[in-house]
């Protein structure tokens, strides 16, 4: 019995420190120590055993136990501790390590500029509009005094709807007056960006669908003078102090009268280049003093009430701010182009 007691002792020792893991641990704990296992076992056999062998036996018996009980304790310390230690190695976060970067989008050129100006039109009072792409052509036509037969409601220019010519894309964004006359109160001060579409080919200076602002001021007593002088400010915000403009006589059916107005070429600074076609000058937009007959359609007395509206392409407006020579880099949303600004 003697032999038997060391042989377990020795065996569930090693067993122990072989232990991968705590569930390993525990089979063995029932293998060696449970109430059917080895050891309990050969204490069974005690009652063989002569009463003066008996306390010497039960007293090994209990060491062996003992040093069983311990062992068990300590190999499962141990096996917890490097456990942890190992969590703790997967899991260490290194600080040092530099990060994944995140790709940041930015505004593009043509929405910086168009920021810029809201910026400088809400400064001034306007509240900016925002209105269909898809228009009625008696917004877009009739109401802007360009009746049947106008030359710009020609079907070689305009992108329309039905048979009927009734429903089309707004080839200006100027329907937005109309809009601003038939639901505000007076007096109106306005801007509206947005798309306008025409049956243009794309080259260097056109796109079958571009961006205009529209701006309309109706008050008592405006003049000329007051667009002349609210849209100088806006170009010299925008371009720089000093930066010079040209009104030039023009024609359209909804304002008289009516000018283009013109910002000296950035790129060769008035003398003449491909740029500006030779001219010195790249034309920035259309204005004039609301024809009484556009004011009247929508019920206001052009007696009481005067005003000015103009209509800027923005991406002209764009293009020079940001010295950009070729329309299509606008739209080609190519990012080496776009990541310069
Ligand atoms: N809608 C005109 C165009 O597309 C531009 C324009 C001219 C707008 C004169 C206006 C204006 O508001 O008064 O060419």
């Amino acid at each position: 019995m003697r032999e038997q007691l060391a042989k377990i002792r020795a065996a569930a020792l090693a067993a122990f420190e072989g232990a991968a893991s705590k569930v390993d641990l525990d089979e063995l704990r029932v293998r060696y120590l449970g109430k059917k296992g080895e050891l309990t076992a050969v204490l069974k056999q005690m009652g063989k055993l002569s009463p003066e062998e008996r306390p010497a036996m039960g007293q090994l018996a209990n060491e062996v136990r003992a040093a069983l009980e311990e062992a068990l304790d300590s190999t499962a310390k141990n096996l917890e501790a490097a456990a942890l230690e190992a969590k703790l190695k997967a899991e260490t976060l290194d600080v040092t390590v530099p990060g994944v970067p995140v790709p940041e989008g930015h505004r593009h050129p043509m929405y910086i500029a168009l920021d810029e100006m809201k910026e400088i039109f809400i400064g001034m009072g306007f509240t900016v509009l925002d209105g269909p792409e898809i228009e009625l052509a008696q917004l877009n036509f009739d109401r802007l005094n360009a009746e049947e037969g106008h030359p710009s409601r020609d079907w070689s220019d305009t992108f329309y709807f039905d048979a009927d010519s009734r429903v089309m894309l707004r080839s200006q964004t100027s329907p937005m007056q109309v809009r601003a006359m038939d639901s505000m109160p007076l007096p109106i001060r306005i801007i509206a960006p947005g798309r306008v579409y025409r049956k243009d080919e794309v080259d260097a200076t056109h796109s079958p669908m571009f961006h205009q602002v529209e701006g309309m001021v109706i008050d008592k007593g405006v003049t000329m003078a007051d667009l002349k002088g609210t849209l100088n400010t806006v170009v010299e915000r925008m371009y720089g102090v000093g930066t010079k403009t040209r009104f030039r006589p023009h024609h359209f059916p909804f304002t008289e009268p009516s000018c283009e107005v013109d910002v000296q070429c950035h790129k060769c600074g008035g003398v003449g280049c491909p740029t500006c076609k030779g001219e010195g000058w790249i034309e920035l937009l259309g204005a004039g003093m609301i024809h009484p007959r556009v004011l009247e359609m929508a019920g206001i007395d052009p007696n009481e009430w005067s005003g000015w509206a103009f209509g800027f392409g923005l991406e002209r407006t764009a293009m020079r701010r940001f010295k950009i020579d070729d329309l299509r880099l606008i739209f080609e949303n190519d990012v080496r182009f776009l990541e310069q600004f």
